[in-house]
């Protein structure tokens, strides 16, 4: 499935039949890891690119899709991964497709608890909320954390991977529907994005929160003191601004927390989330939640959800 213009998710991707990849990435030229994929997973970057909106820019047409679960097909010399191993693996474009290519060091081990589905989310969101919460943020055990759009695909994620590291978490959210999600996710509060969540913040965390992900502004009057905001999107379209003297007044902080461009060369670190994650899995806390799934052919109606604000947890494309 490609992007071939930049008209937006309802009319941006055409299917075409192409070669499958070497086993090379650009990441890794001449090496790499060839997926024969099961399941793709659709994120917030892919309707971004269907609009030439997102940072990553590639030349028209190309085949989107960051991530992807499957099985190995083939394998470059001096990946420690086998034909015929389930994996998760993060491709970063190019998963919307029958096979993909990935570096060896974004392969994961599948383990036979998760279906490819939940596979298919499992690097992008899960690598962010760890990355964001602990390395960024500088989560500690017994600690709050609030998650904004907390039933999509890394609102869920934050609240798995934060229970895990001991946090009591709060999420807030703009519907029925989506508290459910959230609940189920780990949320120990749900509150709702159109009430006083900020005083309701307060309240259920005993005084503020120790850790926003999310949104900046409105978010620091729920902080306790010595609390941190990281910002991981600007999913609402607008980014807002910090008038500093709010950070002097409550002893705050913001920190960004961009994982693709500070993971993208550090293979070592990559891992290490990875293990961290494989831990959290074998724990029982991470459970990537798959909201909506559509056949590789509709992409197009997969990405209009997630524009449509319509998402819950991880959408994902059957490819087989
Ligand atoms: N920093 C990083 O390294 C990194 C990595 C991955 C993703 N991200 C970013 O994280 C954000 C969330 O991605 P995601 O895949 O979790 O998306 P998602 O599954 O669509 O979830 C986003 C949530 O944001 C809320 N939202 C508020 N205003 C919205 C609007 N105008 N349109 C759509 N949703 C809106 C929605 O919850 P409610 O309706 O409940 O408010 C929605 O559930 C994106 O901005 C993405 O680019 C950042």
């Amino acid at each position: 499935m490609q992007i071939t213009e930049l008209t937006g998710p309802a009319s941006a991707l055409k299917l075409v039949d192409l070669p499958d990849p070497e086993p090379s990435h650009m990441f890794t030229p001449g090496q790499g890891v060839v997926v024969e994929v099961q399941a793709a997973g659709v994120s917030f970057p892919e309707v971004l690119q269907t609009r030439g909106e997102y940072q990553f820019k590639q030349p028209l047409p190309f085949v989107p899709g960051s991530e992807v679960a499957g099985v190995v097909k083939e394998v470059s010399d001096g990946a420690q991964l086998k034909r015929g191993d389930r994996v998760a693996a993060f491709c970063m474009i190019g998963g919307f497709a029958e096979a993909t290519v990935a570096p060896g060091h974004f392969c994961f081990a599948l383990p036979e608890s998760l279906d490819f589905a939940q596979g298919a989310g499992l690097v992008l969101n899960y690598h962010t909320a760890y990355f964001a919460l602990k390395l960024r943020g500088r989560l500690e055990e017994g600690e709050s954390v609030l998650v904004h759009g907390a039933a999509g695909g890394v609102g869920t994620a934050v609240l798995q991977v934060a229970k895990g590291l001991g946090a009591t978490t709060i999420g807030i959210v703009s519907s029925d529907a989506k508290e459910q999600v959230a609940r189920e996710a780990g949320a120990d509060h749900v509150l709702r994005a159109d009430g006083p969540w900020k005083d309701e913040a307060k309240e259920v965390s005993g005084g503020g929160v120790n850790l926003v992900l999310d949104p900046v502004t409105d978010s620091l009057r729920s902080l306790a003191e010595g609390g941190r905001v990281v910002v991981v999107g600007f999913t609402g379209g607008s980014i807002p601004e910090v008038k500093v003297n709010r950070l002097l007044l409550g002893n705050t902080e913001v920190i960004g927390a961009g994982w693709g461009a500070y993971v993208m060369s550090k293979p070592e670190l990559i891992r290490e989330i990875g293990a961290v994650l494989a831990r959290l899995i074998d724990d029982g806390f991470v459970r990537p939640v798959v909201g909506a799934r559509f056949p590789l052919a509709r992409a197009g109606e997969a990405l209009e959800l997630i524009d449509d604000r319509g998402a819950m947890g991880k959408v994902v494309l059957d490819v087989r």
